[in-house]
């Protein structure tokens, strides 16, 4: 059963970016889409040891309906999924944030090193923000991808204006582009994808 709900989640996502039209855009996701469909083909679904986390509480108040092309059926996976699911927090993250950003923020990874299908060279997950965070700038060796599933955030590229973006748009990043986000005042759920160098974490840039 628990084993059926990863799987329905790693199948959502590989279903999302499969044809998904930001493919033509950004190459990556095709490349993302690949590993999840591979995984499922190969019965290489994992089950690493589920840990809760406050955040996940948050989405008891989510609405999982989307008419929004694929977004429904992966927030209706992850709602279903949520109990046998690792959350995780960036590690530094945790001697760095508020408390309050600690309790309203945290992911799963279903694709990359540890998450439901293991890879060292593509990464993608959910993550969840609470209404109103501030998530400072940061930056990584990945390339990345972001689709917003719920709720809406506005997102900063390096010094650039702040761009909002609702549910079903997306914000592509370069390797070691900076970005931060501003949530709006409802639950934000994003889709991330990562390829290259994904087994380096995410580190906040001070604004000196
Ligand atoms: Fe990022």
């Amino acid at each position: 059963m628990a084993l059926d709900q990863r799987r329905d989640l790693v199948a959502a996502l590989a279903d999302f970016y499969g044809g998904h039209p930001d493919v033509e855009r950004h190459p990556m996701l095709a490349e993302v889409g690949g590993h999840l469909a591979a995984a499922l083909d190969a019965d290489g679904v994992e089950a690493p040891e589920p840990m809760a986390l406050p955040v996940a509480r948050l989405l008891d108040g989510i609405d999982a309906g989307s008419d929004v092309p694929g977004v429904g059926v992966v927030l209706s996976a992850f709602v279903a999924a949520r109990p046998v699911l690792r959350w995780i927090q960036t590690p530094a993250y945790a001697a760095t944030l508020s408390q309050h950003f600690l309790d309203n923020y945290g992911y799963v990874r279903v694709l990359g090193p540890g998450g439901l299908v293991e890879s060292e060279v593509a990464s993608a997950g959910l993550g969840i923000w609470g209404a109103g965070l501030h998530y400072p700038r940061h930056e990584h060796p990945a390339e990345e991808t972001y689709h917003v599933l719920h709720g809406s955030a506005r997102f900063q590229r390096g010094d650039g204006p702040w761009e909002p973006k609702v549910v079903g748009e997306s914000v592509h990043h370069d390797p070691w582009e900076r970005h931060a986000q501003r949530f709006g005042d409802e639950t934000c759920v994003l889709l991330w994808a990562w390829t290259g160098d994904v087994a380096v974490n995410a580190r906040l840039v001070s604004d000196d």
